[in-house]
């Protein structure tokens, strides 16, 4: 009734921005992404009958109020009406990245915790299964349970059973690197399902950015298949852009950049104009996630750490699946 489980985040290529069904958290679109090997989250989930509530410690501290527990709580009721549990449980969970930072947390932190918390409570599910699980807790954890470059499909059922990510290819498929330029400290002031659920109700640009959506999840399917950089470069920077201006268009406008995301944006495009692989992809707060070849990435890095307003540089590359590292 104990299990560790390690997963990692992901960034994604083809981004995901929207809902179809809020309850169940299912896509309105489909969305391609890269499970990184750094910004991990390792969590040990064990149901105990003695306990009369769940309890959440989090990098050592324990949360006894708030969204993060209620939304661990309410995770945890999902597997337990699946595994016919009725124990609550300790979820003890921390990150190798700083949780504050407004990196991406919930997609290894619910990838995590599904895996974990399935294990302990007894069932044995696929990993499609698993990611349309984590679904629940985050659209971009479905994607964590896989390594390398995976595709989330937002399915057709009503039921969300097919809205689960698949495998595309293998984190030693292509050695690309990520650079993770942090641009600010502290937590993103509107989330990314607030972010979502305020574009797709009053941005006049949300639904012309989902037709978009078939074109660019083919074209990067693709180049992840030929491994083509410049292709890729392409249709990240296009997805990417599109995203925040969908977000901007809402009333009253998302914008999650700070006048330092705004110079990366050109420092990455001027680097690559005088020769250097690398493009820009931006997620739902300020910081900054560029790709490049493995081997440009000390030149990268050296790009982003010689910017101004630049606060670290965090490299990672493409990483495994979440897995179990201990079940007993
Ligand atoms: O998984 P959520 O609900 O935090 O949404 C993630 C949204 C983006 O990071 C902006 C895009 C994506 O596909 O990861």
């Amino acid at each position: 009734m104990k299990a560790t489980a390690i997963a990692h985040s992901n960034i994604a290529l083809v981004k995901y921005w929207g809902k179809r069904d809020v309850a169940l958290n299912l896509p309105a679109a489909g969305s391609l992404s890269v499970t990184l090997d750094g910004l991990s989250t390792t969590t040990t989930v064990s149901f105990d009958d003695s306990l009369d509530g769940d309890r959440l410690i989090l990098d050592g501290q324990e949360i006894t109020e708030g969204r993060p527990l209620d939304r661990v709580v309410t995770f945890l009721d999902l597997i337990r009406a699946e595994a016919e549990v009725t124990a609550c449980a300790t979820v003890e969970t921390s990150n190798d990245f700083p949780t504050a930072a407004g990196l991406a947390s919930s997609a290894s932190g619910f990838a995590a915790l599904a895996l974990a918390a399935t294990t302990a409570a007894g069932l044995d599910w696929s990993k499609e299964r698993l990611s349309a699980l984590a679904r629940r807790g985050s659209g971009s954890a479905a994607r964590s349970l896989f390594g390398g470059f995976a595709e989330m499909k937002p399915g057709l059922r009503p039921d969300g059973a097919d809205a689960h990510a698949v495998p595309i290819a293998d984190a030693d498929h292509w050695d690309l690197r990520c650079l993770v330029a942090l641009t600010a400290r502290g937590e993103k002031k509107v989330g990314s399902t607030q972010g979502m659920q305020r574009t797709q109700a009053t941005s006049p640009f949300f639904n012309p950015w989902l037709a978009t959506m078939d074109d660019d999840l083919t074209a990067a399917r693709q180049a992840v298949e030929n491994r083509d950089f410049g292709a890729l470069a392409g249709v990240a920077e296009r997805s990417c852009l599109r995203m925040h201006a969908t977000a901007i268009g809402a009333d009253p406008g998302v914008l999650y950049w700070n006048a330092t995301t705004t110079s990366l944006i050109h420092a990455v495009r001027h680097a690559r104009d005088e020769g250097l692989p690398c493009f820009f992809t931006i997620d739902a707060g300020p910081h900054v996630k560029v790709f490049c070849p493995a081997s440009s990435a000390t030149d990268v890095e050296a790009m982003l750490r010689d910017s101004s307003g630049v606060l670290d540089v965090l490299v990672t590359r493409p990483g495994q699946g979440a897995r179990i590292i201990e079940a007993r």
